[in-house]
This record gives C-alpha cells, structure tokens and sequence, in this order.
C-alpha cells in the first residue's frame, strides 16, 4: 500500500532525505521514528504529494506521486504535525465541509461527520467554533478529517504530540480501529512508546536514511543485551560510577549518564552477575546506592544506540526547537 523507493530530498545543499527506501502492507502500521530533523516530515509531504522528491518515486495504492498524483490524493488522508481545522468552522462545518470537497453529496456528508464526532467524542461541541479547542480536540478533530473519506492509506504525523495522555490513548484506540477495518497507516513519531505498542514494523531513521528496521521486538533484540540501572544518592558520585560501570561490563561502551535523576545505566551482556559486581565494586568504594535494576532492552534504548542519544533528549531539543 506504501511503497518508497529510494527517494531523496535536499533543501539548497543540505540533504533532508538520503535514499530513503520505506514499504507497509495492506492494514498495517508502519511507524516512522527518528529525532527531531531526521527527516519524518519530509517523507511525509513527498508521500502526500505536497512535495516533490529530487529523484526516487513513493506509491500509495500502486500509483506514484510522480505519475499519477491526484490518484495518490484520492486514496490518502493526511493529519499534519500541526492540526489543520478551520477555527472559524464548528467541528461539524470541519467535517461536513471535507466530505463535501471529497465529492460526497449533502446528506452523506452530513452523517459522516455525525458519525466521526460521535467516534472522536466531539458530539457535544458540534455545533462549537472550533477556534475556542483546546489542542486535545483539535488534534481529534483534524484526524477525523483525516478519514472522512475512508482513505486507504492514512498518513498521521506526530499524531500525539503536546496531547494530554487522555487524548494520546485516544487516538491510540483510533488508530487501531483505522487498522482493524483494513486501512494503511504511516504514522510518524517521537514517542517510542506509541510505535511499541501501535506499529507492525518500524523504520528508524536519522539524517534521511533508515537507519534500522523491523518489528519492536526485533529492533530490542538487535540493542542486544540487558542494561543495567543504578540510582545514586549523591550526584557528585556520578562519574565515578559511571566509571565503575565501564569497568565492571569492560564493553568499552560508555554508560549513560542521566544527572537529573542521579541515574548510570550502561549494557549488560552478562546481566546479573555483572549486576552483583557492580553493586559490590560501588560499595567497596563507599558509594550509596538508592535503585539498582537489570532490564530487558526497550526501545528507548536500540534509539539511544542507533542516534546516540536518547529519545526525550531528541524530544526536548525539539520542544526548545518549536
Ligand atoms: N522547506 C525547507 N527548507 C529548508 N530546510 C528544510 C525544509 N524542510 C525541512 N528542512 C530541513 O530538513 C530536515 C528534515 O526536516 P523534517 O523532515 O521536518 O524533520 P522531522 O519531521 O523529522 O523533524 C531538517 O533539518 C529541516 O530543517
Ligand atoms: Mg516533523
């Protein structure tokens, strides 16, 4: 349903897209997730047609952005990373208003939008100007746009971002019901979490190039080992336990250092009994430990190992970017 071919992009000389190759199934999810300028919105605009690739094709339903873009448009809907509503509209007027642009008569459009408020919780402010939203019902109300239609692909980008975890877990259960009557979804986004737990297969990229591929639970695999955490009490003992951590794993990664929570975690290919010897190695140089604890890879970390650095460093930098 989404085919990319090797599609490159570049801004003047700066290269935003690098041979960027990406493929979904009928009825799938594909997650699309990278740091802040990797790349995501500008798959997104070329796979929406709203942008033109330098060279390379996509395919939405077998047509191409190149060949045949209003077939490709015709079998999309699109939610932003900015939600797009007309605030001077009511959320009804949004909805009705987009059935009607996409060819449906009066009275149809008029029961799909009822009948996507109603899906979207947005029945009682209907008749609402939705300029008055909060970002939680906009968002809402932009993805039910997304779908009047009943496209078969649908492209959401950054669909939760500054939601409220009420509204995430919203659009969490829309997007698994898009799923389970068939539709395509490319969802793009910054929450390691919400690919975890919504994608069937997940496409890390970094500087416009896929960087790693496959379900989240080949990509933990792929981070390998066990990790290792351990909670200080003094944050002046950070390095040197940092230090201590090195050494007791002798992986020559170094561990990762988190100084807002007075916390060292590094990879633990021997898992426990390098946990033994780190708490003991610590405690013989008289360093108090609050937490110590031996996990299994999560996703966070395969995007700590494959970016070299970790998701919500990726995510603040981007909130002080916007
Ligand atoms: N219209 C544009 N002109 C110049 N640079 C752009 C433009 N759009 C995006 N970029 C740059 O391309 C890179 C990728 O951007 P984008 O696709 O928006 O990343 P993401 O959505 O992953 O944060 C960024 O470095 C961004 O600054
Ligand atoms: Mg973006």
């Amino acid at each position: 349903m989404i085919r990319i071919e090797n599609v490159s992009k570049s801004f003047g000389s700066f290269k935003a897209l690098d041979g960027l190759s990406l493929h979904a199934g009928e009825g799938t999810v594909l997650g699309l997730l990278g740091p802040n300028g990797s790349g995501k919105t500008t798959t997104v605009k070329i796979l929406t047609t709203l942008l033109a690739p330098d060279s390379g094709d996509a395919r939405v339903a077998g047509h191409s952005v190149l060949a045949a873009p209003a077939l490709v448009r015709r079998n999309l809907g699109l939610s932003g990373q900015y939600a797009a509503v007309d605030e001077k509209l009511t959320a009804f007027e949004n909805l009705h208003m987009v059935g009607r642009l996409y060819g449906m008569n009066r009275r149809t459009a008029s029961a799909r939008a009822h009948e996507l408020l109603e899906g979207f919780r947005l029945t009682d402010v209907a008749n609402k100007r939705s300029g008055t939203f909060s970002g939680g019902m906009r968002r809402r109300l932009d993805l039910a746009g997304a779908i009047v239609a009943r496209p078969k692909v649908v492209v959401l980008d950054e669909p939760t971002t500054g939601l409220d975890p009420r509204g995430r877990l919203d659009t969490w259960d829309v997007v698994s019901r898009l799923v389970s009557d068939g539709t395509t979804v490319l969802l793009t986004t910054q929450y390691l979490e919400e690919a975890d737990r919504l994608a069937d297969n997940i496409a890390v990229i970094n500087h416009g190039r896929v960087i790693a591929e496959g379900t989240a639970t080949e990509l933990k695999q792929s981070a390998g080992t066990e990790r290792i955490s351990v909670v200080l009490r003094y944050a002046s003992d950070l390095s040197a336990a940092a230090a201590a951590l090195d050494a007791a794993t002798g992986s020559g990664v170094s561990p990762d250092i988190d100084p807002q929570n007075l916390g060292v975690s590094i990879a633990a290919p021997q898992g426990h009994r390098t946990l033994v010897r780190i708490l003991s190695d610590l405690d013989a140089v008289g360093i108090p430990v609050e937490e110590a604890s031996l996990r299994r890879p999560t996703l966070d970390d395969v995007f700590l190992q494959l970016t070299g650095h970790a998701a919500d460093q990726a995510r603040q930098k981007e909130e002080v970017a916007a």
